[in-house]
């Protein structure tokens, strides 16, 4: 079975796992941040797209949004639940007439013909969950799109943050009184993240070197049903140029979402988030910095690229 797959039965499928997704940007100031990244760029490039691929599009985020706009949407997902969620936000919306929801997994994509879609797009790592195959997956994406690709996947310089500073999430935390229970648990347990933290040069070398997230001790303890996690991959960025290119794709445009906003305090950066006024201009000011190509490899978590087909 695919490692994909194993992620989905434990992870995705979860029974509040739509609804958590479906409210993230009201939780983790780096979510909104990347969110608002994606929606400016989706919303500046419509232009000649009518048929969209959203691959792995979990609670319908972007493919409602996009239906808001007219376009037809293919929303495809390898988790049931996800699905329903989206269906479900999507008739709320209005827009379920606009949406076809198709469950199935990103390696195999054999159900679309070539240049079927004006727009592919795929956020927010579902690429780096295919681990072994994510080449493989970005040459069907390509193969399946007629106009523009955009995709986010977990990115490895953006990521290596984590293994020397577990308390990364708490930095972007909007709302300690949320009754999100990840905002909870990252409150709670900042002492022993603390107490139980030992830098090791060896894991962080060994991810800069391999891009994988998990490896066999993960795989193993999955094995033992003590993990929803086993491994994914995250990408360099200028691996993932070279794939996008190599696979025919021009004009490829990189960006970091979340390189600026993570140089900035909590406390800053509730303020700011607070304030509608300076929350768009920060927002605006995010898209254009997290686009420098010197930055961009130092996202919150995810590398963005567009490029034409
Ligand atoms: C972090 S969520 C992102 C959802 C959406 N793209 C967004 O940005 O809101 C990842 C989604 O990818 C889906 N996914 C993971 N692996 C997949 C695969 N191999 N094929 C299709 N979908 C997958 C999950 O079920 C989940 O809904």
């Amino acid at each position: 079975m695919d490692y994909s797959q194993k992620i989905a039965e434990r992870h995705w499928n979860l029974p509040d796992k739509g609804e958590r997704e479906a409210v993230r940007e009201q939780t983790f100031i780096d979510d909104i941040v990347q969110k608002s990244h994606i929606e400016k760029e989706l919303l500046s490039n419509l232009d000649g797209i009518e048929t969209v691929f959203d691959g792995g599009g979990g609670s319908g985020r972007f493919s409602i949004l996009l239906a808001k706009q007219g376009c037809r949407v293919t929303h495809f997902d390898i988790s049931q639940p996800m699905l329903d969620k989206a269906a479900e936000l999507a008739q709320k919306e209005g827009v379920a007439d606009r949406i076809t929801f198709v469950k199935g997994a990103l390696e195999d994509l054999s159900g679309f013909s070539n240049r079927s879609f004006d727009l592919v797009m795929s956020f927010d790592s579902p690429i780096s969950y295919t681990w072994p195959n994510q080449e493989a997956v970005i040459a069907n994406l390509v193969r399946i799109c007629k106009k523009r690709i955009m995709l986010s996947v977990s990115s490895r310089l953006g990521s290596l943050p984590y293994l020397a500073n577990p308390l990364q999430k708490n930095q972007f935390i909007l709302d300690d009184n949320s009754d999100d229970p990840w905002v909870q648990w990252c409150i709670s347990n900042v002492q022993n993240m603390v107490d139980g933290f030992s830098f090791h040069e060896s894991a962080c070398m060994e991810m800069l070197k391999t891009g994988l997230l998990g490896g066999q001790q993960e795989i193993e303890a999955y094995e033992r049903g003590e993990s929803p996690w086993p491994i994914t991959y995250a990408f360099l960025p200028d691996e993932l140029e070279q794939i996008l290119r190599k696979n025919g794709v021009r004009e490829i445009r990189l960006a970091g979402p979340g390189a600026y906003a993570r140089t900035i305090p909590n406390e800053i950066l509730r303020k700011i988030m607070n304030d509608p006024e300076q929350r768009a201009a920060f927002l605006d000011f995010c898209h254009i910095y997290d686009q420098n190509p010197y930055v961009c490899g130092m996202g919150k978590d995810n590398l963005f690229a567009k490029g034409i087909v």
